[in-house]
């Protein structure tokens, strides 16, 4: 199959992991005789630097052209202690959400077993935990009108929902329950935001249509508590762009560390495959981030955007099997890893590879 990937790293980390990342992806092509070309485009911070632009007009139409995106990550340490700053990294990714109408953002967590040991949670509430999260990712607060008044005393961020948006997100999850263990968490805060008795409203609505499966309504602070008391409950969870973001982060936690965690933004068109890590500034350049999120996301691209299953679960065979050989980044070695066997960047790039097969 011949298709166009867009290279998108971003800041940070972004662009040493996605470089791995590419590597794999052009691996699986030579292996399974496909035609992969690709391209890059700036956004983020590297992209204010080249142009004063967090989304250059040339990216998004890149984007838009392209039959998937493997994303990096935006950020730089310099705009988070400056609240007065007009022009942020940040901008440019939630423009990106925006235009690319990437409503979806789905996000698994699941524990290799090897990483049983580097979480910080005990490993028998764990063991067999597996959860995807639909996070809504082109509404609610993110998007709504925010702004000072009261001669910038004041602020406001204004949390909007409409029925269509609750219900396009509500229906991926429920398809998605149908192909797993077929549970669905609904979670909201409709004790107290209209927003959240909107989405219930509508979940409850479009639950009818899927009488198979077995629908639940948290309200987000006991989810919070829920994930970590026992994350093995939960099976399909969906919920707002601000909880989804907060509870992924969370759940990262479940699957050893953020550095393991890939996602994929969907929607309509071209779609977005990237890790839920951020630029992790502190230690760019160092050569020691783990590029397993962006090997992951790419086997989620080649999945999901592709429809090529066999190369995808190749991909996720060969992580499996370097973590089983000992091989660790740094983020997730713990007290068995033996020293030899803490690799960087590249080298455990390297190692996956040579275990593509
Ligand atoms: C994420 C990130 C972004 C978000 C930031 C970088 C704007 O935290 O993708 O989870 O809040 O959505
Ligand atoms: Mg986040």
């Amino acid at each position: 199959m011949k298709k166009n990937i867009l290279i998108v790293p971003g800041d940070g980390i972004g662009q040493e992991v996605t470089a791995v990342g590419k590597r794999v992806l052009d691996t699986i092509a030579d292996k399974f005789g496909h035609q992969f070309s690709y391209d890059e485009a700036l956004i983020g911070h590297v992209a204010i630097e080249a142009t004063g632009n967090p989304l250059p007009d040339e990216s998004l139409a890149k984007m838009k052209q392209s039959d998937a995106v493997l994303f990096g990550a935006v950020g730089h340490p310099k705009y988070d202690n400056d609240p007065s700053a007009k022009v942020r990294p940040e901008q440019g990714l939630l423009k990106m959400r925006k235009e690319l109408g990437l409503y979806a953002n789905l996000r698994p967590i699941k524990l290799f077993d090897e990483l049983l040991g580097a979480s910080s949670i005990k490993p028998e509430i764990l063991s067999g935990a597996d959860i995807l999260f639909f996070r809504e990712l082109t509404g609610d607060i993110y998007f709504g009108e925010k702004g000072r008044e009261n001669n910038g005393d004041t602020a406001y961020d204004m949390a909007k929902y409409s029925r269509f948006e609750v219900e396009r997100i509500a229906r991926k999850a429920f398809e998605a329950a149908r192909t797993r263990r077929k549970k669905l968490c609904s979670v909201d805060k409709a004790n107290v935001l209209e927003t959240s008795r909107l989405w219930r409203e509508v979940v409850q609505a479009v639950a009818k249509d899927y009488p198979d499966v077995e629908v639940e309504h948290q309200f987000v602070d006991a989810t919070a508590m829920l994930l970590i008391k026992d994350p093995r409950r939960f099976d399909v969870v969906v919920t707002a762009n601000l909880f989804g973001d907060i509870l992924t982060d969370e759940a990262s936690q479940i699957a050893g560390s953020m550095g393991m965690l890939a996602s994929a933004s969907i929607g309509d068109g071209t779609g977005v495959y990237e890790p839920i890590h951020g630029s992790a500034h502190d230690i760019t350049g160092k050569g020691i981030a783990n590029p397993l999120a962006s090997i992951l996301s790419a086997a989620l691209l080649l999945d999901i955007a592709f429809n090529m299953k066999p190369e995808s679960e190749t991909v996720i065979r060969a992580v499996d099997k370097v973590l089983k050989s000992g091989y660790r980044t740094r983020d997730i070695a713990d007290a068995q890893t033996e020293p030899g066997k803490i690799l960087g960047t590249a080298a455990m790039g390297d190692e996956v590879v040579k275990h593509l097969n």
